[in-house]
């Protein structure tokens, strides 16, 4: 079996749902459910005995102890993090202790784990820590995509914990020889994202008649892929990545907020029209993003050619698939905006007007 951490989150869950449709390998599921994590996105396998969710802190030695021993995972999947750069800005201590000193404790549990494993365990157990492509830091519009030896220079709270997390499972390799994977992907779209970030937000706000919050310009560029892709990338990098080696994940699809918000408009206006008009009309520029990175682009040649992994998605295909699932799963985005989230809004939007 595998042991995943933040399997609640957004990308985690879809790890979760596809691996365990395409394998009957069990997962030990280890979420602290923070207001990210949603036990409604797993709702689906609800009394599937091979998934095991507990819900629990991957800085807490104690339980990730236990869940070690108990289960003896082949593998552990890192998912686990706060991921938002906006509040990272609001409030980085959460980053530092999750990003950074939860990914120590985790690694601590591990190594300590691992080292009591038989040679042939100890050679096939893997370490995958799922990172991102914000900790190299910002592009220019003509400069080349980032591969895996660009120099990390992360911009915000959150990319500097992510990197901080990164340069760690690195040395546990390097001291250690712990067989560690890293990935570092580009931004995620799809169902189970949480309404904080862009697409979804956008969906919702437009959905709702609320004003569509572009920050500053509009034309800070994402390189965007569709979260099962991303799924299978790690898929793939825990089958056959070598260990102590990084994974750079792209869809090949840099665009700029504007365009992505004006693709989820012209989308809403054909699947569910607005009677009072076209939904681009709630575009509303606010104060920009402090430190707000220009640029990600993500040069996935590596992958391909070691792996043999190219995403299967478009952006076409897969923003259709996400607006349609949204408006499918209203009951879903309308759970989670009733709760903390409202203060979030005062927090990140009261003052960008
Ligand atoms: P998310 O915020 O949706 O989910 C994070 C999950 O981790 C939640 O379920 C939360 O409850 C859990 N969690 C938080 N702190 C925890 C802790 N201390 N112990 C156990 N669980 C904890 O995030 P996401 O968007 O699904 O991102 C997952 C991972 O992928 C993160 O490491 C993130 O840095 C990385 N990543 C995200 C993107 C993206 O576009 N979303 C892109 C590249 C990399
Ligand atoms: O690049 C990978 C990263 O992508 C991940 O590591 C992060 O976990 C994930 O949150 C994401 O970070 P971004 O900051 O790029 O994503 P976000 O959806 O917050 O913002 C995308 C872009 O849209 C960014 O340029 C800021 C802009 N934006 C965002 C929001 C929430 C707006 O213009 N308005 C908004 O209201």
């Amino acid at each position: 079996m595998i042991l995943v951490t933040g399997g609640a989150g957004f990308i985690g869950a879809n790890f979760v749902l596809d691996w365990l449709a395409g394998t009957d390998e069990a997962v030990v599921n280890l979420d602290k459910l923070t207001y990210a994590g949603n036990l409604e996105n797993l709702a689906s396998l609800d009394g599937d005995a091979r998934h095991h969710f507990v819900r629990g802190d991957i800085g807490d030695r104690k339980v990730v102890d236990r869940l070690l021993a108990e289960h003896r995972p082949r593998a552990v999947i890192n998912f686990a993090a706060e991921s938002h750069v906006d509040r990272s800005i609001h409030g980085p201590e959460d980053f530092v202790q999750t990003n950074v000193v939860g990914t120590f404790h985790l690694l601590e549990a591990a190594r300590a784990y691992w080292g009591g494993l038989n040679a042939t365990d100890q050679a096939a157990f893997r370490f995958l820590h799922v990172s991102t492509d914000e900790v190299y830091g910002s592009l220019g519009p003509t400069d080349a995509p980032f591969t895996e030896t660009t120099a990390y220079a992360p911009n915000s709270p959150y990319s500097a914990s992510k990197a901080a997390s990164d340069h760690l499972v690195r040395a546990y390799h390097h001291t250690y020889g712990l067989p560690v994977l890293t990935t570092n992907c580009s931004n995620n779209y799809g169902p189970f994202q949480f309404p904080e970030k862009l697409i979804p937000l956008m969906i919702h706000n437009a959905l709702t008649g609320k004003p569509l919050p572009i920050y500053g310009d509009g034309q800070n560029v994402r390189d965007w892929l569709y979260v099962a892709d991303h799924c299978s990338a790690i898929r793939r990098v825990l089958e056959a990545g070598r260990p102590g080696e990084v994974y750079n994940i792209g869809g090949w699809n840099e665009m700029p907020n504007l365009a992505i918000v004006h693709t989820i408009c012209t989308l809403l206006d054909e699947m569910q029209p607005d009677p009072a008009g076209a939904y681009a009309r709630l575009i509303t520029h606010v104060h920009d993003r402090p430190g707000h990175d220009r640029r990600y682009a993500i040069d996935a040649t590596k992958i391909d050619r070691e792996l043999g992994w190219r995403p299967a998605e478009t952006f076409a295909t897969g923003i259709k698939k996400t607006v349609r699932w949204y408006l499918d799963q209203q009951g879903w985005t309308a759970n989670i905006v009733s709760g903390e989230y409202r203060q979030w809004l005062t927090t990140n939007y009261g003052d960008r007007a």
